[in-house]
């Protein structure tokens, strides 16, 4: 963070009000400084992302397909028939896709097992339908269809991302202190999630999920789907009939990924 002196000592009545502080006083000064200053500089508190609620025609929690941040929808492209997940990733992953095939493409360079690599490839999808608590979503989502490891590792990504790991190589993301606050605390649920997992003899799974989760668009990195056709094929029981037409329990929230425009 940068200090402005002179704002600093304008804020405190100027030069002759800080020559009169005390050495703690003006540590106490500075100390309150550095704060606001790092309210101003949009790193807002648990109370200020709470106070944004009112401002917004829609909640944080929901899915990329059911709201535009910028104009009007759009037709969304027709699914086939009997839809694969290669379907959904372009017809309807579309702004999730970016994300978690460069997540995939840096566990590959990284040398992560297929497993890790098509948890890294699914993790943030379900997004596209619903983002609060989409770890758990997803996992549900997916279950059927891979491995229990690959829905482990789904499903806990999304609590370990809380927690540092420095040995493993993660730190707490820069961007959840603007997005929860510089003073969040995870609830309960999340921090009972972690303390079970941390014990887990799969730990590793949904750790190195979150080591590969990049927290910024790599520019330039484009990798496609076809780069995991074959581990999709090896880890993912794709049914015959189509994802959401195969009477499994998670059916119809494929459907309703597929089919976001209708009313009831
Ligand atoms: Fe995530
Ligand atoms: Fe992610």
């Amino acid at each position: 963070m940068k200090l402005d002196p002179h704002d600093l000592i304008a804020s405190l009545g100027g030069d002759a009000a800080v020559a009169a502080m005390s050495h703690e006083e003006r540590a106490d000064a500075l100390e309150h400084y550095m704060f606001r200053a790092t309210v101003a500089g949009k790193v807002p508190s648990v109370a200020e992302v709470e106070a944004q609620i009112t401002t917004r025609p829609s909640r944080r929690g929901v899915g990329n397909l059911f709201v535009s941040h910028s104009g009007n929808m759009k037709v969304l492209p027709e699914m086939p028939e009997n839809p694969a997940l290669a379907d959904f990733f372009k017809l309807r992953f579309q702004t999730t896709s970016n994300h978690v095939l460069q997540s995939a493409n840096l566990a590959m360079k990284n040398g992560m097992s297929e497993e890790i690599i098509l948890a890294c490839l699914l993790h943030d999808t379900v997004q596209e339908l619903i983002k609060v608590d989409h770890g758990w979503w997803a996992a549900m989502l997916y279950e059927p269809y891979v491995s229990e490891k690959v829905a482990f590792a789904i499903r806990y990504h999304q609590a370990l991302r809380f927690y540092e790991d420095k040995d493993a190589g993660y730190g707490y993301p820069d961007v959840y202190r603007r997005m929860f606050g510089y003073d969040y605390k995870p609830e309960p649920y999340i921090e009972a999630a972690y303390q079970m997992v941390r014990k887990h003899k799969w730990y590793m799974e949904p750790r190195m999920v979150t080591v590969n989760d990049l927290y910024a668009f790599e520019p330039g990195v484009n990798p496609e789907l076809e780069q995991f056709t074959d581990i999709i094929g090896r880890h993912f029981k794709q049914p015959k009939e189509g994802l959401g037409y195969d009477n499994s329990p998670v059916a119809h929230i494929w459907r309703s990924i597929a089919r976001p425009d209708m009313p009831l």
